[in-house]
């Protein structure tokens, strides 16, 4: 008989604690942990199964015969679709998250009308917001003749029965927070209810051969809120960002079992919805004009795409004992480390200095071959020496002061070139024809190659 019986779930990595505690002991995070209850003993335990049903044999199938990327479905939404991996896999489960407000349900709603526009069955069940608010939004959007079943639901086993019936190719999920399955006690949005509604709609999506999209909402802290293990359970994870006050949104995929990660689509989103920004650089790079000292190109990629963005440095001296030191959308360790090989290395003295480190455009980058580009910046605001602005810069900046060459060299190039640049500022042994290079083996040729810069341009 069924036994209803208490358990403390850490709500964040969904492990199971006898009693309360303030602080997961599996996680380490604080004010996590919550009574649920549960029938049958802690979830996920064995004590309710039966020891007498029989096993059925599996069977064994080769690797051949996988299916090719023509199979992958498209959506006609270019951004949506590089952020995929290059459109949809049937079978695939997706989880996209993001803070409220920043447009999960919007991008969704464009990209469902633009698969019924190719003529693919595509359902959106949103359990956030009635069929008539979604209506409008369509309308504003202006894809309200597109063919999207649309419906408002919560209840998962009236979703999963209708969709066994209706079998559209698509099924969109708005938001996975707010489903709920009768068979457990727990309330909608715990960790429970989550996790057992997302097992249920991944195997709907693997038994079925449906696309099914799962929107997830964020924590505080930006984690996709619920139990981690459903990161681990769908195919692609992807995060829909936005810097605040402004309009341009970065959908990064996280985790993609049919593509590259840290692959990025960038929207714009106007009033009329979200429109697809196709050349980013245009973006991150700051208005044309006299170049000023202090700013620096960096060619960077981002998942497999090329990106421009500029680096912009302020160093100003200091009357504070401990200096100032303040990073935006770039590691501030990173930072330390680079003044610290440039001091060691290069004799430059930024311990007097304030320092200010800005990526310009609300972009955020992670990849060391950025060091070089902020180490110009840093020197041509220290000397007050503008680089030209015309000139790209990346490569990898080592303890000894070195710089090591990074990868895809030549997308990099390629893209400067595309987008009229003259000149880069590299690792050694890079080629192009095209561009005017100088190669700088360690910081110090940097720093010759910014103060010959202050020579050649008067000061106003
Ligand atoms: P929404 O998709 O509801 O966000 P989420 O589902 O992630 O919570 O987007 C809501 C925001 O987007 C809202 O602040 C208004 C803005 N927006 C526009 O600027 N233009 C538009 O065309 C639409 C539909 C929304
Ligand atoms: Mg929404």
């Amino acid at each position: 008989m069924a036994r209803s019986s208490n358990a403390y779930l850490c709500q964040s990595c969904g492990a199971v604690h006898p009693k309360w505690a303030g602080r997961c002991e599996s996680c380490g995070e604080w004010n996590t942990i919550a009574l649920e209850e549960t029938e049958n003993g802690p979830p996920g335990s064995l004590a309710n199964a039966s020891t007498k049903s029989k096993a059925i044999p599996i069977t064994f199938t080769t690797l051949e015969g996988g299916r090719d990327d023509t199979l992958r479905l498209s959506t006609g939404n270019a951004e949506f679709d590089r952020a995929c991996g290059g459109g949809l896999v049937p079978s695939s489960a997706l989880l996209i998250g993001g803070d409220p407000g920043v447009g999960k349900s919007t991008l969704l709603l464009q990209v469902t009308a633009g698969l019924a526009a190719q003529g693919a069955s595509v359902a959106y069940i949103s359990g956030e917001e009635a069929p008539a608010q979604i209506r409008l939004r369509a309308q504003r959007l202006g894809v309200e003749n597109a063919h999207v079943q649309l419906a408002a639901a919560t209840s998962l086993r009236d979703i999963l029965s209708t969709l066994k019936t209706e079998t559209p190719q698509v099924v969109v999920i708005d938001s996975i927070q707010t489903l709920w399955s009768d068979a457990l006690p727990a309330a909608p949005g715990s960790v429970t209810q989550v996790r057992a509604c997302a097992q249920e709609l991944v195997r709907f999506a693997k038994s079925s051969g449906a696309i099914v999209i799962l929107v997830g909402h964020v924590t505080k802290d930006g984690q996709i809120a619920g139990p981690r293990v459903v990161e681990h359970m769908v195919d692609a994870v992807l995060y829909f960002e936005s810097e605040q006050g402004r309009s341009f949104r970065i959908l990064r995929a996280v985790k993609n079992r049919f593509g590259a990660a840290h692959e990025i689509g960038v929207f714009d989103m106007t009033g009329e919805g979200l429109r697809e920004v196709i050349n980013p650089s245009e973006l991150f790079l700051s208005e044309g004009g006299e170049p000023v000292s202090g700013a620096a190109v960096f060619a960077g990629i981002e998942g497999t795409r090329p990106v421009l963005v500029e680096i912009q440095a302020l160093v100003s001296p200091s009357t504070l004992a401990a200096p100032r030191r303040a990073v935006v959308g770039w590691d501030t360790a990173r930072l330390s480390m680079l003044l610290a090989v440039l001091d060691a290395r290069c004799g430059l003295d930024f311990g007097r200095h304030d320092v200010f480190l800005n990526v310009a455009g609300g972009m955020r980058i992670s990849e060391p071959a950025a060091d070089l580009a902020a180490a110009a910046a840093l020197c041509s605001s220290l000397f007050d020496a503008p680089a030209p602005r015309d000139w790209v810069v990346f490569g990898e900046v080592a303890l000894s002061g070195t710089v090591r060459p990074v990868n895809q060299t030549d997308a990099r190039l390629k893209e400067a070139r595309k987008l009229g640049f003259a000149g880069a500022l590299t690792p050694k042994g890079v080629t192009d024809p095209a561009l005017e290079l100088f190669e700088a083996s360690t910081l110090t040729d940097l720093v010759a190659w910014t103060r010959a810069r202050k020579s050649t341009t008067p000061k106003p």
